[in-house]
């Protein structure tokens, strides 16, 4: 009686056991399926921020660098426009704001068609501007980059440039609102947008960290179908592995993200209380509102935290006023600026 107790017993053991371990391997499988979908199409990122984003595993880290006590990012910004496309007033407020707030020693752009037009004869009035004729990549370890996404040549040119000399990457629509320099002591800074990402838009990087070197050997496995997965997840999944490697800015370099352009665009929120960048999302917003064209007048009368920035960058003044004596566009003082 006893011994058939305790062979029921072991008996129910086990199915747990096993039942346990069928349950388990299922919901892993799952959230393998999950995760490997969701990355390819973007869903992690929508997932993660809606009701259901418990479900998925990773959990927004920081990095555990240790900052130098001198600086090892040159204070270099690079900026790279690839194929002959329009550079509009927001793209001459990204350079700007990068003379203004960061006062780099040097902004290279470099290009393969040199955009034209009145917002870039008025960005050639930054003193410190170079352009440096480039092709874009057309191969990385042997792959060759998909034809049809610019995004890729300019995500591993930026990675070969910083390899070579260091500094901070720009993409064409950052905004800068305070100094970098206290991100300089680190040998590799880059700003989280949600959960399960990484962006590549602003990097700061001496030209030997173990980061960069990691990441760009990561383009081995290169995924020329998916447009985020090299750049923005893998990015993520290895700093995850490498935390000490990496700086990773929370809060104040990618916020509001992709997914709240509108936040960006139309809200009220403190800054640069917590930031150093904005990614603007220009794309989006004229996706959605084609009509509206950004100029020095329009942002004149902006309601709003992103008319705000915009005044600060291109008026050296944030404020709304009807007295157009008290705007004095950002070129005008360039003479009294550049003894700094
Ligand atoms: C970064 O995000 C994690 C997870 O949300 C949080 O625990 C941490 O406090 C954040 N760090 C900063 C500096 O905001
Ligand atoms: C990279 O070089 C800088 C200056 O040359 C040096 O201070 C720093 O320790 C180096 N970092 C690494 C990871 O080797
Ligand atoms: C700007 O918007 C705020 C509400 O967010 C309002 O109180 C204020 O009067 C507006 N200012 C102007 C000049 O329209």
């Amino acid at each position: 009686m006893k011994s058939s107790g305790f062979g029921i017993f072991m008996w129910l053991l086990n199915w747990k056991k096993v039942g346990i371990c069928t349950l388990v391997t299922a919901s892993c499988i799952a959230l393998y399926v999950l995760n490997t979908a969701g990355s390819f199409l973007y869903l992690k990122v929508n997932i993660s921020e809606g009701p259901l984003g418990f479900l998925l595993p990773e959990t927004a880290f920081e990095g555990t660098l240790e900052p130098h006590d001198y600086y090892v990012v040159p204070n270099v910004a690079h900026l790279i426009w690839f194929s002959c496309h329009q550079f509009n007033f927001i793209h001459l407020l990204s350079i700007v704001s990068i003379y203004k707030v960061m006062k780099p020693d040097r902004i290279v752009f470099y290009t393969d068609c040199e955009p034209m037009g009145q917002w870039w004869d008025e960005a050639r009035l930054v003193p410190v501007l170079e352009v440096v004729q480039r092709d874009p990549p057309t191969e990385i370890f042997g792959r060759k980059l998909n034809r049809n996404i610019r995004e890729h040549w300019a995500d591993v040119a930026r990675l070969d440039i910083l390899s070579s000399v260091g500094g901070v990457y720009f993409d064409t629509d950052i905004f800068v609102v305070a100094p970098l320099d206290s991100l300089r002591k680190y040998d590799y800074v880059v700003g989280r947008p949600s959960r399960y990402t990484l962006n590549n838009g602003v990097i700061l990087t001496s030209s030997n960290s173990t980061f960069l070197k990691l990441f760009l050997d990561s383009y081995r496995e290169y995924n020329s179908f998916c447009y985020s997965c090299n750049s923005v997840f893998n990015q993520n999944k290895l700093a995850w592995k490498h935390r000490h490697l990496v700086h990773i800015e929370n809060e104040s370099m990618m916020k509001p993200n992709s997914n709240h352009w509108r936040t960006l665009f139309f809200g009220k929120f403190p800054w640069p209380a917590h930031h150093f960048t904005f990614h603007v999302w220009i794309r989006n917003f004229q996706a959605a509102y084609p009509d509206v064209v950004f100029t020095p007048d329009y942002i004149k009368q902006l309601n709003t935290s992103f008319g705000e920035i915009c005044r600060y960058i291109y008026y050296g003044d944030r404020t709304m006023t009807s007295d157009d004596s008290n705007r004095i566009p950002w070129w005008t003082n360039l003479k009294v600026d550049d003894n700094r």
